[in-house]
């Protein structure tokens, strides 16, 4: 059963759909069956992976408010291992039509429910705000993932986001975690950056992704070729954070892929065990 991990937090710009694409194909490289659900109305996960806003497809929208299957709105990439949910322009209206629909909360949750079987992880690129959309991320997700901009006032507003957890736990999914606060766009030469990495660390502890993700120009240049910095500049220092950051995720979900694997054919899981005691 695949993983579901949401990347939420209300302020716009402090890098979400640029943590998304770039963790998701990184992971993807190194061939892990990854997804990434763009569940932002302005779609800028969908055309950071090539896709054209405009091109009619599938959408997040479809399985949200209509009746399309998630598995039918499932698009390959560039990369093998990466798949994409693609989101359109009709999600705008989505946040005022889901009132109308029956179990409005669950709705990702339940659509992705179909799709589960067939990856590793699934990322989910929430828009800037709390609404439903987001909602249903935290609903259908094991984990959230922070991106916390190192800038001035970078934890305003997270009380409001942890509240959010905290409602979806108690009505909604008792078992949502926190992946992780990351810390992102960091300028090495502002003491104000170090200052803002001392204050999110002490207030998050070990929550916080030893890996930082530095400003690089690179990255926005990046999106706007439609590719993931890994195929669009391997070598620069967005492409080697991002690798970093994923090399961390993989780590730290380590014990998690372990059960998986014992729980596949009796011989392969042997296998696994004997690798696991040549190297012990
Ligand atoms: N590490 C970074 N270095 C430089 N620019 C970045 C970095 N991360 C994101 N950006 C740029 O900042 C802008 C906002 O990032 P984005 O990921 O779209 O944020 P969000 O999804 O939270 O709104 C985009 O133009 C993006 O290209
Ligand atoms: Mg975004």
């Amino acid at each position: 059963m695949g993983k579901v991990i949401a990347i939420a937090n209300q302020k716009g710009g402090v890098g979400k759909t640029t943590t998304t694409v770039n963790v998701a194909a990184c992971i993807a490289a190194m061939e892990h069956r990854v997804l990434l659900v763009d569940i932002d109305p302005q779609s800028n996960a969908t055309s950071a992976l090539g896709f054209e806003k405009d091109q009619p497809h599938v959408s997040t929208y479809d399985f949200l408010i209509g009746s399309s299957s998630a598995d039918s709105a499932v698009r390959d990439t560039a990369l093998s291992y990466l798949k994409l949910i693609p989101s359109d322009i009709n999600l705008v209206g989505a946040e005022i039509e889901l009132v109308e629909v029956d179990n409005r909360e669950t709705r990702l949750r339940e659509a992705l429910s179909m799709v589960k079987n067939s990856f590793e992880y699934i990322f989910i690129d929430c828009p800037p705000s709390l609404g439903l959309l987001t909602v249903n991320a935290l609903v259908a997700a094991n984990t959230v993932l922070v991106p916390v901009q190192t800038e001035y006032f970078a934890l305003e507003g997270l009380g409001q986001l942890l509240n959010t957890i905290s409602m979806v736990k108690r009505s909604y999914n008792a078992n949502l975690g926190l992946e992780g606060v990351l810390l992102t766009m960091f300028d090495s030469r502002l003491r104000l950056s170090n200052q803002v990495v001392d204050e999110v660390r002490r207030y998050f502890d070990e929550r916080v992704f030893k890996t930082v993700i530095g400003r690089n120009v690179r990255l926005s240049e990046a999106q706007s070729f439609g590719k993931p910095i890994i195929l669009y500049d391997a070598g620069s220092l967005g492409a080697r954070h991002y690798m970093e950051l994923a090399r961390e995720f993989l780590e730290r979900n380590k014990s998690r892929e372990t059960s998986q694997k014992q729980d596949q054919t009796p011989k392969e899981s042997a296998r696994v065990n004997n690798r696991e005691n040549t190297t012990a």
